[in-house]
């Protein structure tokens, strides 16, 4: 009998539990309706089932000091593991599909103390809440007699869940990337930075890539392969490494805070706050991400969550999926 002990951070996921309040739906309903959504691969994360890993290491800027005193931006080389992905729990999806890709970070600031930032390639998330997440896939859920979704539920739930809308506006005009190198990553939502004298600041993050963010165009998506990303990025650690630009933007304190489906203004001070550099790209089974669970709730002193519903419902419904998976379920 094989015996898993469980990383710390699964325990802090599921304290985070305690977050999720009577009027959300519980986590194991979410999970079980992803399952019924995609059926099961035992062993595999019930969403962003597709991924590969990547390795190397983030310098932070010390000019961020003046707002936050993580020790990501103590100017140190800070070891990574990263996991890049396709939204979705769908073995089969491809690489072409039309949804949100993923970038996870595990940064190991010391021997016992990590940071996570587990991001999406859009600016806003289709749902301000978790009921309207789960409302979403149970629209989508496949009709008992055509084996396929309802058009009319679909359309029942756009009309019944605004919050939606932002996110479908955004994949309707923006189609997937050319590579993993060329596309940015958000953090969707908003966090506090929080200083040595205790002063909070709101943030928002984004990772820029160096290369520069390009898109496939209708004509290009109809020819690539089924599992593009994951072979361009694994062709291209071997020319050399792969590096994005972490920027910083300061929210002003009437910043919408708790809904990742609102945009900020425009007019807001940015900086850049660091370099992400990866230069060793291995496949997801046995690699180095594999059993990492990217609860983006694995803070380290500096920063902390606001009271997004849907950033602190992901914590016990990742250490729900993380739990299955790990014991081979
Ligand atoms: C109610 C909302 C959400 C639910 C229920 C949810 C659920 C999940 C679950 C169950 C997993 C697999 C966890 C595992 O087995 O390790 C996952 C992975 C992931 N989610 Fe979410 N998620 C939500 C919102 C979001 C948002 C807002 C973002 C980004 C801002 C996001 C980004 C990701 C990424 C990048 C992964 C892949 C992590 C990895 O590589 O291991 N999710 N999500």
């Amino acid at each position: 009998m094989k015996i898993y002990l469980l990383p710390f951070y699964l325990l802090i996921g599921l304290s985070a539990s305690l977050h999720v309040n009577a009027d959300q739906p519980n986590p194991g309903e979410v999970i079980s309706t992803m399952e019924k959504l995609n059926g099961v691969t035992p062993g595999a994360r019930r969403n962003h089932i597709i991924g590969i890993c990547a390795s190397g290491s983030f310098v932070g800027s010390k000019l961020l000091n003046k707002y936050t005193s993580s020790a990501l931006f103590s100017g140190k080389e800070i070891p990574v593991v990263t996991r890049f992905s396709l939204a979705g729990g769908n073995p089969k999806a491809t690489d072409t599909t039309k949804s949100p890709r993923g970038l996870a970070i595990e940064f190991k600031l010391n021997k016992n103390s990590f940071q996570h930032f587990t991001m999406l390639n859009v600016p806003v998330f289709g749902a301000s809440t978790p009921q309207t997440f789960l409302d979403s896939m149970v629209a989508n859920l496949p009709d008992s007699e055509t084996g396929k979704p309802n058009p009319q539920k679909q359309k029942e739930f756009r009309d019944t869940h605004p919050d939606a809308k932002a996110l479908s506006e955004f994949m309707a005009t923006h189609n997937p990337p050319v590579s993993y190198a060329n596309s940015e990553f958000f953090s969707v939502h908003t966090f506090k930075f929080i200083n040595s004298k205790n002063q909070a600041t709101l943030v928002r993050w984004r990772f820029e890539p160096v290369a520069g963010v390009k898109r496939l165009n209708d004509e290009e998506i109809k020819n690539m392969p089924a599992r593009f990303l994951d072979e361009d990025l694994t062709n291209r650690a071997k020319d050399g490494p792969i590096s994005w630009n972490m920027i910083v933007t300061i929210g002003n304190p009437e910043d919408e805070q708790n809904d990742p489906t609102v945009y900020w203004p425009k007019e807001r001070i940015e900086i850049k706050a660091g370099v992400l550099t990866l230069n060793t790209v291995s496949p997801q089974d046995g690699g180095p991400c594999e059993k990492i669970n990217f609860d983006p709730l694995v803070m380290a002193a500096g920063i902390r969550p606001t009271n997004d519903p849907v950033l602190l419902f992901r914590s016990p419904a990742y250490a729900t999926s993380y739990a299955k998976r790990v014991t081979g379920n």
